[in-house]
């Protein structure tokens, strides 16, 4: 395969997935310190207390990456490490574990791309409303401004939100994933003010900062189940809800126009003023992608009326997602051409599958993810030889990691983690992709 030489190949993880010691050195609770301990909200009662102790075992994670030959590395930053009440004072020692984290980094020629939220909410913000409160724009923006002052000498690039749809249709409409709520009329006010708050960050990043800043989506590309009007007309709304929703405010469009119908009566009328912040200029946007969505109507199910079908000869993960990686092309060509040229990263991709356990000494054998990371590495070079700006790749995960409310049991690492043992092993797709890097130099 073919991609430009200064092409980014890394891997990606979040906080509360792998470092564990939520609470160490004066840290606080986060939304997902509470969710996890709350009873039956996480598979076999799984929690982020130890996950992959990464806060101890950094430096042993970051020789992994250097092994693999990443030339950068997608983390997140725990918010209530940094300011254990949301707010106020900077508890220095949360700064630390992040400063040693980017200086061993940048020490192994690792480029750091830092997300500022990958769903973490300290617990006292949650108790002021969390997201739901318009001040929670404010609290971002005091956050984020430490963070940038702290690090963004190291960092190179950073993302505000992770993936603000699933923040959304998890933590506030079906209450899958933190806080756990399920309420049409949440959503969209959580919705906004992840938006506004996304845009005050970008604003103090530009007095602040000296490198890039953009956001980071999930889209997953809608797909009419038949020709019906009827399918046709929910892949829309399922796309308008999913994917439009979030990117259309972003580049200036304000909402998409399907929203009003799509919340009915919870739909809020939002200050005009608002927009203006949440389509502050960004630098890249940040796309995960692992799936397409193939789209019938469904008039039982909340907000997009729709639902997926799933297609007969296809391969579904652990996670029951379709595996179709030419969506990621077509996914490409579609953002260039709906939003225009804007530098593009893949900061997601990758699978869960139940690999068999790891023998001491051996390389664990996956052969499904190596076949989805390839699949999707051809479908990336195919959009890059059509000319998008896409100038990176973080799979989806170095480590296999707690998978939100799925706890353990779904692994979608390169690297095996033995849980009881914190065992780091190399999977058969971490090699693959490590001699596919050294190829592309
Ligand atoms: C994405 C999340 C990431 C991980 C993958 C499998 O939605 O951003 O943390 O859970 O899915």
């Amino acid at each position: 395969m073919t991609f430009p030489r200064s092409f980014v190949w890394g891997a990606a993880t979040a906080a509360h997935q792998i470092e564990g010691s939520p609470l160490a050195d004066g840290a606080g609770p986060s939304i997902w310190t509470r969710f996890s301990h709350t009873p039956g909200r996480m598979t076999n009662g799984d929690t982020g207390d130890v996950a992959c102790d990464h806060y101890h075992r950094y430096p042993e994670d970051v020789a992994l990456m250097k092994e693999l030959g990443l030339d950068a590395y997608r983390f997140s930053i725990s918010w209530s490490r940094i300011l254990p009440y949301g707010v106020g004072k900077v508890n220095e020692r949360g700064v630390d574990f992040y400063r040693r984290l980017v200086d061993a980094l940048r020490e192994a020629g690792i480029r750091p791309m830092a997300t500022l939220y990958h769903w973490d909410l300290p617990a006292a913000l949650d108790d002021r409303g969390g997201w739901l409160n318009r001040d929670v724009a404010d609290w971002f923006a005091e956050y984020a401004a430490a963070v940038f002052h702290a690090l963004d000498d190291g960092v190179e690039w950073w993302a505000t939100l992770n993936e603000p749809w699933v923040i959304t249709d998890g933590g506030y409409l079906h209450g899958g994933l933190a806080p756990g709520h399920a309420n049409l009329f949440e959503a969209p006010l959580a919705s906004h003010n992840l938006l506004r708050a996304h845009g005050r960050a970008v604003q103090a990043y530009r007095a602040l900062g000296k490198h890039a800043i953009g956001m980071v989506v999930n889209l997953e590309p809608k797909v009419p189940a038949s020709d019906t009007a009827d399918d046709l007309a929910a892949a829309r709304r399922a796309d308008a809800y999913m994917n439009r929703q979030y990117l259309d405010p972003l580049f200036g469009r304000g909402y998409p126009e399907e929203m009003p119908d799509l919340f009915g009566e919870a739909w809020p009328r939002f200050p005009a003023a608002d927009f203006d912040v949440i389509a502050a200029p960004i630098d890249f946007v940040g796309i995960n992608y692992y799936k397409r969505g193939v789209t019938k109507n469904d008039p039982s199910h909340w907000v997009e009326r729709a639902s997926l079908v799933r297609v007969p000869g296809s391969i579904y993960t652990e996670t029951d997602w379709e595996v179709h990686a030419p969506a990621l092309t077509d996914l490409l060509l579609w953002f260039r051409e709906r939003y225009g040229a804007m530098p593009l990263y893949i900061t997601e991709n990758g699978a869960a599958f139940s690999d068999p356990p790891a023998a001491p000494g051996d390389v664990v054998e996956d052969p499904l993810r190596v076949q989805y990371l390839r699949e999707h590495l051809a479908a990336l070079e195919r959009a890059v030889a059509a000319g998008v700006d896409v100038r990176g790749y973080f799979v989806w995960s170095l480590l296999d990691n707690l998978e939100w409310s799925h706890g353990f049991t779904k692994r979608f690492g390169i690297v095996h983690v033995d849980f009881a043992t914190q065992k780091r092993t190399m999977k058969r797709s971490a090699l693959v992709y490590r001699d596919f890097i050294a190829a592309s130099r």
